[in-house]
C-alpha cells in the first residue's frame, strides 16, 4: 500500500515548537532546507548564532566542522546533523598527524587555522578564522612570529597579499568546489554579458580572484549583490547562494560561474548530502548527534574564542 506523503515542512515546524529546536542552515543547502531554516548564514554567523541560541536542540544543516563548532560552543545543547557523512575537502587535506608534526617542528610559528578544519586541528592552532574575518585576525597576529595559514592555500594567499604579511606560510589544501571554476568559460560569459560584475569567494584560485570585481565570504557576496547598483553578476561560489540572492535582489541577473567540464562540480558534494527528509528525521530522532570528548572540546574552544574576541564582524 502506498504510504501517504509526509509534508516535511509542516512536520519540521511542529517538531521545532514541541522540542524547542532551531534549524540553522548554510547558504549551500538545497533551497527547501534554506526555506525551512530559522537562520541562514556564513560560517561565522552560524557560529555566533549557535552561541546565542536558547534552543535545546540545534539541527545544523551544514558540513560536519560547522556542527562540531556549534557543539564546541554549546556542550550542553543537543547538536544534530542530518547526514553525518557531510565532510569537507579542506578537513580531509589537513590530517591531524601532519598538523601535529608541523606544530612540533615549528614551535615558533603562530598558526591561524580556517574554521574548515577538524576539532583536533583547531586544538593545535593559535587562533581560528573564517573567510569573513581572516584579514582582521591576521592583522592582530603577533608581528614578531612567523605565521602559518591552514588549510586553504587560496584563501591564505589572498589574505597574505591583502594584509602584506608576506612571511605567512601556507598549508597545501584547497576546496574541491572553488578550484573547479573555469577562467576560460568565465571570460566567454563576460563577453556575452559585458556589464556583468564577477564576484568570487576567496577559496577560488588566484587567476580568478585577480579578475574578480569583488571578493568576499558568502554573506559578503550576498550583501554586495543586494547593495550594488549593478544589474548583472557572475557568481563564483557554490550556486546554493543564488537562492538567497534571488530573494534579496529580485530582478537582478545572477549567472553561476561554470566549471571547465560538463559536471555539477560547482555544487558541494558534502553540503548536498542533506535532504529535507534527513532534516526531518534528525529533528524527530535527535540523531545523528555530534559528540566531542571534553578535553578536546576545551582545547578546540580556545582558538575559536580568541577568533570571536578578535573579530567585530
Ligand atoms: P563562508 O564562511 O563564506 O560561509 O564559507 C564556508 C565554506 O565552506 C565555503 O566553501
Ligand atoms: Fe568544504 Fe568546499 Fe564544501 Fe565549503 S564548498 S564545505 S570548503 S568542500
Amino acid at each position: 500500500m502506498k504510504q501517504p506523503e509526509i509534508d516535511y515542512l509542516a512536520q519540521i515546524e511542529q517538531l521545532k515548537r514541541e522540542k524547542n529546536a532551531i534549524l540553522l542552515a548554510h547558504y549551500y543547502q538545497q533551497d527547501e532546507i534554506q526555506d525551512a531554516a530559522d537562520f541562514i548564514g556564513d560560517s561565522l554567523e552560524l557560529s555566533r548564532k549557535a552561541m546565542s541560541t536558547k534552543a535545546r536542540v540545534i539541527v545544523f544543516a551544514g558540513v560536519y566542522f560547522m556542527a562540531e563548532t556549534a557543539k564546541i560552543l554549546n556542550p550542553e545543547r543537543v547538536v544534530v546533523i542530518p547526514d553525518h557523512e557531510a565532510g569537507c575537502s579542506l578537513v580531509e587535506q589537513s590530517p591531524v598527524e601532519a598538523f601535529r608534526r608541523f606544530r612540533e617542528t615549528h614551535p615558533d610559528h603562530f598558526i591561524i587555522t580556517y574554521i574548515n578544519s577538524s576539532a583536533a586541528v583547531k586544538a593545535l592552532s593559535d587562533v581560528t578564522c573564517t573567510s569573513s574575518n581572516a584579514l582582521q585576525i591576521v592583522a592582530k597576529a603577533p608581528k614578531n612570529r612567523p605565521l602559518m595559514f591552514a588549510p586553504d592555500r587560496n584563501l591564505g594567499r589572498y589574505i597574505r597579499q591583502e594584509s602584506g604579511r608576506l612571511d605567512m606560510e601556507l598549508w597545501d589544501g584547497s576546496c574541491v568546489v572553488h578550484e573547479v571554476f573555469s577562467v576560460r568559460r568565465i571570460m566567454e560569459l563576460q563577453d556575452l554579458h559585458p556589464g556583468a560584475e564577477l564576484i568570487a569567494h576567496p577559496e577560488c584560485e588566484k587567476p580568478l580572484l585577480e579578475m574578480a570585481d569583488f571578493v568576499g565570504s558568502t554573506s559578503a557576496l550576498l550583501r554586495y549583490v543586494a547593495g550594488s547598483n549593478k544589474q548583472s553578476f557572475i557568481v563564483a561560489t557554490e550556486s546554493g547562494i543564488l537562492h538567497q540572492m534571488r530573494k534579496r535582489a529580485p530582478g537582478k541577473e545572477l549567472i553561476p560561474a561554470p566549471p571547465e567540464g560538463d559536471c555539477s562540480c560547482n555544487l558541494c558534494p558534502h553540503m548536498r548530502l542533506h535532504t529535507i527528509e534527513k532534516v526531518y528525521r534528525a529533528l524527530k530522532d535527535e540523531r545523528p548527534a555530534v559528540e566531542i570528548e571534553e578535553s578536546l572540546r576545551a582545547a578546540a574552544l580556545r582558538p575559536i574564542e580568541r577568533m570571536l574576541d578578535w573579530s567585530s564582524v
